[in-house]
C-alpha cells in the first residue's frame, strides 16, 4: 500500500503505524529491487537493495525465519553480484513470509534446490489440510552470548524434537532486556520466552524505529535503574504487562529463596540447570498446549463421533430429520453433516450441562478467566444482552439505587425494570455536531454520588453502570473512575459493559483500559503502604471541605474498599464467536460469600434450559485463539484501522466528500490531557498512542473510524443502506445524522481495507462527475442539503426527570421505572399525544406529559424516553427534528403513549 517501490525514499517508522507493516513492506520493495538487479539492474538498484537489507536488518533480529545465518547469506550474494540467486532467494523468502510456508516447512534459499517458490497461500488451503499440520510459533532466548553459542542453544532445542510433538517451533536469540519487549511487541509469533542468566539491558540495536515503536507501549523507562542480577526476573515481569499470555522460562543462578520473593510476572518456571535441555522443550509445549487446549469443544468432537440413538426432542441431532427429508437436502448441502453431529443437548457422554457445569464446560469458562484475567467467568449463549441481566438481577434488590448512563445499551434499561432498581441516569457529553453521545464524565458520575450522600442515601447506592466502550469507541479510564467512585462509597459495584470490548485485553495499550486488568491493579494498589499513605493524606486534606473539593479531587479509594467488578463482553461481536455467544467476566471480591448463590439464581433465571452447544463450542475455540494469537489479530486489526485513517487524511479526492472524525472532535479537550487530537496528522505522521491511553480521561477506540458523510448530500442511514450496502456490498451497522461508523474486526484483511477505500474514490469521483453536470438548481439543493446534514442537526437532549409519582422518595431524582413500566399494562392508564406544535405549546407553558414507555429512535438507538419520564420541549423538538424512519415505542398513527393524569394521581395515592 505504501511501498517502499512507490518513491526513491526508504519510508520509515513515522510513515507506518506497526512494525509489521513495515517489514512486509521492506521485504516486497527488496524483491522487486532484486528483479530488476537480476534483468540487469543498475548500481542504483545495488545501492538500493544494499539500502534495504540494511534497513531490514534490525527488525530481522527478532524473528526466527528467515534468521541470522539466511539473512547474512542474502548479504553475501549481493555483495558478490551474484543477482540471479539473490533474487530467487528474496523471492522464496518475501513468498514464504506473505503465504505463511515458513510455517510449515523449511524454506530452502538456494536456487538449485529441486523445491521451487510455489508456495501455496496458508489461506487458501482447505481448513481440514491446514488441521491436519502442526501449528508453529517461535521461542525467543534472551541471553548475550556470541554466534557459536547462540547455534549451540539452537541446535540443542532443535535435537529435542520429537515426532509426537503437537507442534513445532523454532528459536531466536536476543541479547538484552530492551531486545525481549521489542521482540515481544515486534514478533507476533513469539508464544515462550527463555530468559538467561546471561542477558544484557541495552540493545545494540540503534534505530528509531525500536525506540518509537517501544515507547508506544511505555515499557522502555526506568530500566536503567536495575542491578544485573535483577535483569531476569525484571524482562519476565515486564513481559508479563505486554503480553501476559506468553510463557516465560526463567533461568538463574540466584537462590530460590531469592527468586521466591520476586514478582515473575508471567513466569511458569524457574530452572537452575542451564543445559537441561528436554525438561524446557517439554515445558515449551506443555506451556502452549496448556492455551491450546479447547475442554469443551474436543469433548463436543468426541461425542459427534459416538453412534448414538436419539430418543429425545431433538430430531435435528445427528442430522437424522435432515438426511431422511426430501424437501430439506439443501440444508444439510450447504451446512455440512458435523454442525448436526454435534447438535445435541446431552449433558451427558463426557458432555457437560451450561446450568451446572462440573466438566469441560466448567474447565473452558476457567480457562477463559485465565485468558481474560478474571476471578470467575461464565459463558452465556444469549448475547450480552442476557448478560447484562443476569449482572443486575444478581446484585440489585429492589429499591436498590443504580447509576446508569442513560445512553446504555436497552437491555439495560430493561434489566432496570426486572430488578426493580431506583434509577439515576446519568448524562453522557453530547456531540451535537454528529448527533451522538460520548459518555459519562467523572465529575458527572461523583456529582450522582455526593449528591446523594448529601441526601443520606448513600447506603442504597448500589451499582455503576457504564458503557465501555461505547458503540461509537469512547473509553474510559476505568482504573480512574473505580478508584473516585470508591473514594465516595467503598462498596460499590461496577458494571462494565464491554459488548464492543472484548478484544481489548489482546492489546497492551487497550488492556489497561478493560474491567479485569483495571479490578486486578486497584487489588494490588489496595494493598501497598503507599497506597494507605495516599489516602490519609488526601483525606486530611479533604476534612471539612464542601463537595466541590471532592469534585475538583482526584480522589484516592479508602486501603479498605472492595473491588467488586463486573464485565460483559459479546465475544460473537469482536472475537471468534457464534452469534450470541457472551461471557460475564467476575472480579468480585466479596463474589464467593455474598453473591454467588444470587448469580447463581439469575444464570438460571435468564439461560435457557436448552442451551446451544456450537455457541460453546465456539466460546472455548475462541478463547484459545485469543490466548494465543489475539496479540498478532488485534494488532493487524488496527493496522487496518489505521490505513484508513491515514487514507482518508491524505487522499485530495476523498478529502473533499469525506472527513475522519477524529478523537479531537469526538473528545472534548478537557478530557484528552494529553493533548492528542488525532492519530494520525498528514503532517506529523503517528501520535503517540501510549501517551493517550495511559493519561486521559476519555480515549478513542483506534479500530472504530466515524467517518463524516454530510458533504455527499446523503444522511448516514442513507449513504449506509443505499450506497455501501446496496451498490458495494459494504456493510456496517451504526450510522448518525451525517456519519458512519466503519468497525475493523479481527478478520478485517489489508485487501478489504483497499476495497472500502477504492469504493470511497469510487463514490467521490461519481460525485465529482454528478456536480460537474448538474444545473444551478441541482447545485444549490445539493449545497442545502449538505448545509442541512452538516449545520442544522438538532441538539441532543439531556434526560429531564422521572415523574413525581415515580420518584422513589420525595426528594431524589431516582425513578421507579418498574412501576412506570409496569402502570402502562393497563390501557385505561395511557392515552395518546401527536408530537405536534400544539402539544409543544402545551409543554412550554408548564403541562406535564409523562411518557408511558421507552421511545428509543434508531439510529441513535438510546431512549430518549423511558417509562416515567417527563416529556419536555426539547426532547419533544429533538424528536420532531428527527428524519429517522424508525422510532421504537412511537406509533406514527397515533402519537406518543402517555399516562393520563387519572393514572399518575392513583400512583401519587398509592
Ligand atoms: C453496548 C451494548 N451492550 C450490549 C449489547 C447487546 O449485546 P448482544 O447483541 O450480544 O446481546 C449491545 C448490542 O449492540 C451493545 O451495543
Amino acid at each position: 500500500m505504501h511501498g517502499i517501490s512507490d518513491s526513491e525514499k526508504l519510508h520509515t517508522i513515522s510513515d507506518y503505524y506497526s512494525a509489521s507493516q513495515l517489514r512486509a513492506d521492506r521485504w516486497s520493495a527488496l524483491r522487486e529491487t532484486a528483479e530488476s538487479l537480476d534483468q540487469g539492474g543498475s548500481e542504483k538498484d545495488r545501492d538500493r537493495a544494499r539500502q534495504l537489507l540494511q534497513a531490514l536488518a534490525p527488525i530481522e533480529v527478532y524473528f526466527a525465519f528467515p534468521g541470522g545465518s539466511a539473512f547474512d547469506y542474502l548479504r553475501r550474494l549481493l555483495d558478490h553480484g551474484n543477482f540471479g540467486d539473490f533474487s530467487t532467494a528474496v523471492r522464496r523468502v518475501s513468498r514464504a513470509l506473505t503465504s505463511g510456508a515458513y510455517r510449515r516447512r523449511s524454506i530452502p534459499l538456494i536456487a538449485d534446490e529441486t523445491e521451487g517458490d510455489e508456495f501455496e497461500d496458508e489461506a487458501a488451503q482447505s481448513h481440514e489440510a491446514r488441521a491436519l499440520g502442526r501449528p508453529y510459533f517461535e521461542v525467543m532466548i534472551v541471553d548475550n552470548v556470541n554466534e557459536h553459542q547462540e547455534r549451540f542453544l539452537q541446535s540443542s532445542l532443535q535435537r529435542m524434537r520429537r515426532s509426537e510433538d503437537q507442534f513445532i517451533y523454532e528459536t531466536v536469540v536476543v541479547p538484552s532486556v530492551e531486545d525481549a519487549l521489542i521482540g515481544v511487541l515486534f514478533n507476533q509469533n513469539v508464544q515462550a520466552v527463555i530468559v538467561r542468566p546471561g542477558l544484557s539491558l541495552k540493545s545494540k540495536n540503534e534505530t528509531n524505529v525500536l525506540g518509537r515503536y517501544i515507547s508506544l507501549y511505555g515499557e522502555g523507562a526506568d530500566l536503567d535503574a536495575l542491578s544485573p542480577s535483577e535483569y531476569g526476573p525484571e524482562t519476565c515481569r515486564r513481559i508479563g504487562m505486554l503480553r501476559p499470555e506468553l510463557d516465560a522460562y526463567l533461568i538463574t543462578d540466584r537462590s530460590a529463596e531469592d527468586i521466591a520473593g520476586l514478582d515473575l510476572g508471567l513466569c511458569r518456571r524457574v530452572f537452575y540447570n542451564q543445559e537441561d535441555f528436554l525438561e524446557l522443550h517439554l515445558n515449551i509445549l506443555r506451556g502452549v498446549q496448556r492455551r491450546y487446549k479447547t475442554p469443551f469443544f474436543t469433548a463436543l468432537k468426541e461425542y459427534s463421533k459416538q453412534p448414538t440413538g436419539v430418543f429425545h426432542a431433538m430430531p435435528i441431532s445427528r442430522g437424522k430429520s435432515i438426511s431422511r427429508s426430501h424437501w430439506i437436502q439443501d440444508m444439510g448441502a450447504f451446512y455440512g453433516s458435523n454442525i448436526f453431529m454435534a447438535e445435541t443437548s446431552a449433558t451427558s457422554g463426557g458432555l457437560d450441562s451450561l446450568l451446572e457445569p462440573k466438566g469441560p464446560i466448567k474447565e473452558a469458562q476457567e480457562a477463559a478467566a485465565r485468558a481474560f484475567g478474571s476471578k470467575q467467568t461464565f459463558f452465556a449463549t444469549n448475547g450480552t444482552s442476557t448478560c447484562n441481566k443476569i449482572v443486575v438481577q444478581a446484585l440489585v434488590r429492589p429499591g436498590d439505587i443504580v447509576l446508569v448512563d442513560r445512553d446504555c445499551h436497552k437491555s439495560h434499561h430493561y434489566g432496570m425494570v426486572l430488578a426493580g432498581a431506583s434509577v439515576v441516569y446519568m448524562d453522557s457529553y453530547p456531540l451535537h455536531d454528529y448527533s451522538m453521545y460520548g459518555a459519562v464524565p467523572i465529575r458527572e458520575i461523583k456529582h450522582k454520588l455526593l449528591a446523594l450522600r448529601a441526601e443520606g442515601k448513600l447506603d442504597r447506592v448500589r451499582m455503576v453502570l457504564l458503557t465501555n466502550c461505547t458503540f461509537d469507541g469512547i473509553v474510559y479510564n476505568v482504573q480512574r473512575v473505580m478508584q473516585e467512585c470508591l473514594a465516595i462509597k467503598k462498596d460499590l459495584v461496577f458494571l462494565w459493559d464491554e459488548a464492543w470490548f472484548g478484544y481489548a485485553r489482546f492489546a497492551p495499550n487497550t488492556r489497561v483500559r478493560t474491567a479485569m486488568r483495571s479490578a486486578n491493579i486497584l487489588r494490588e494498589e489496595f494493598r501497598t503502604t503507599e497506597h494507605t499513605e495516599a489516602y490519609a493524606a488526601q483525606q486530611k486534606e479533604l476534612e471539612g471541605k464542601g463537595d466541590d473539593a471532592w469534585l475538583d479531587t482526584r480522589l484516592i479509594a479508602p486501603p479498605d474498599a472492595r473491588v467488586r467488578v463486573y464485565a460483559t463482553q459479546s465475544t460473537h461481536k469482536t472475537l471468534t464467536a457464534l452469534r450470541q455467544g457472551s461471557m460475564i467476566h467476575v472480579n468480585d471480591q466479596q463474589f464467593k460469600g455474598a453473591v454467588e448463590e444470587a448469580f447463581h439464581e439469575a444464570y438460571m433465571t435468564h439461560t435457557s434450559t436448552s442451551p446451544n452447544y456450537q455457541i460453546i463450542a465456539s466460546l472455548d475455540v475462541g478463547r484459545r485463539q485469543v490466548e494465543i494469537e489475539g496479540y498478532e489479530f488485534v494488532q493487524r486489526q488496527v493496522e487496518s484501522a489505521m490505513a484508513i485513517r491515514r487514507a482518508v487524511t491524505t487522499h485530495p479526492l476523498l478529502k473533499k466528500y469525506f472527513r475522519l472524525v477524529t478523537a479531537g472532535d469526538m473528545i472534548p479537550e478537557q478530557y484528552r490531557e494529553s493533548g492528542m487530537t488525532s492519530y494520525f496528522d498528514p503532517d506529523q505522521g503517528w501520535a503517540d498512542v501510549w501517551d493517550c491511553w495511559a493519561k486521559d480521561e476519555f480515549v478513542l477506540d483506534a479500530t472504530r473510524i466515524t467517518l463524516h458523510v454530510g458533504a455527499t448530500g446523503w444522511d448516514g442511514d442513507t449513504f449506509k443502506t443505499k450506497i455501501l450496502m446496496d451498490k458495494y456490498g459494504i456493510q456496517i451497522n451504526k450510522t448518525s445524522r451525517n456519519t458512519v461508523l466503519f468497525m475493523t474486526n479481527i478478520g478485517t484483511t489489508r485487501s478489504s481495507v483497499a476495497y472500502l477505500i477504492e469504493v470511497l474514490v469510487e463514490i467521490a469521483k461519481e460525485l465529482d462527475d454528478l456536480m460537474d453536470d448538474a444545473s444551478k438548481m441541482e447545485k444549490r439543493a445539493f449545497e442545502k442539503r449538505v448545509r442541512n446534514l452538516s449545520e442544522h442537526v438538532p441538539p441532543l437532549p439531556d434526560f429531564s426527570r422521572f415523574h413525581d409519582a415515580f420518584r422513589c422518595e420525595k426528594g431524589t431524582e431516582a425513578g421507579d421505572i418498574r412501576t412506570a413500566f409496569f402502570l402502562s399494562y393497563d390501557e385505561d392508564n395511557c392515552d395518546y399525544v401527536e408530537p405536534d406544535k400544539d402539544m409543544l405549546d402545551r409543554l412550554e407553558t408548564g403541562e406535564e406529559m409523562v411518557s408511558a414507555t421507552f421511545v428509543i429512535p434508531y439510529p441513535p438507538g438510546f431512549p430518549i424516553l423511558v417509562p416515567g419520564q417527563v416529556i419536555s420541549p426539547e426532547i419533544l423538538k429533538f424528536m420532531q427534528e428527527l428524519d429517522v424512519s424508525e422510532i421504537h415505542g412511537f406509533r406514527a398513527d397515533l402519537g406518543l403513549r402517555i399516562f393520563t393524569e387519572d393514572a399518575l394521581k392513583t400512583i401519587k395515592k398509592s
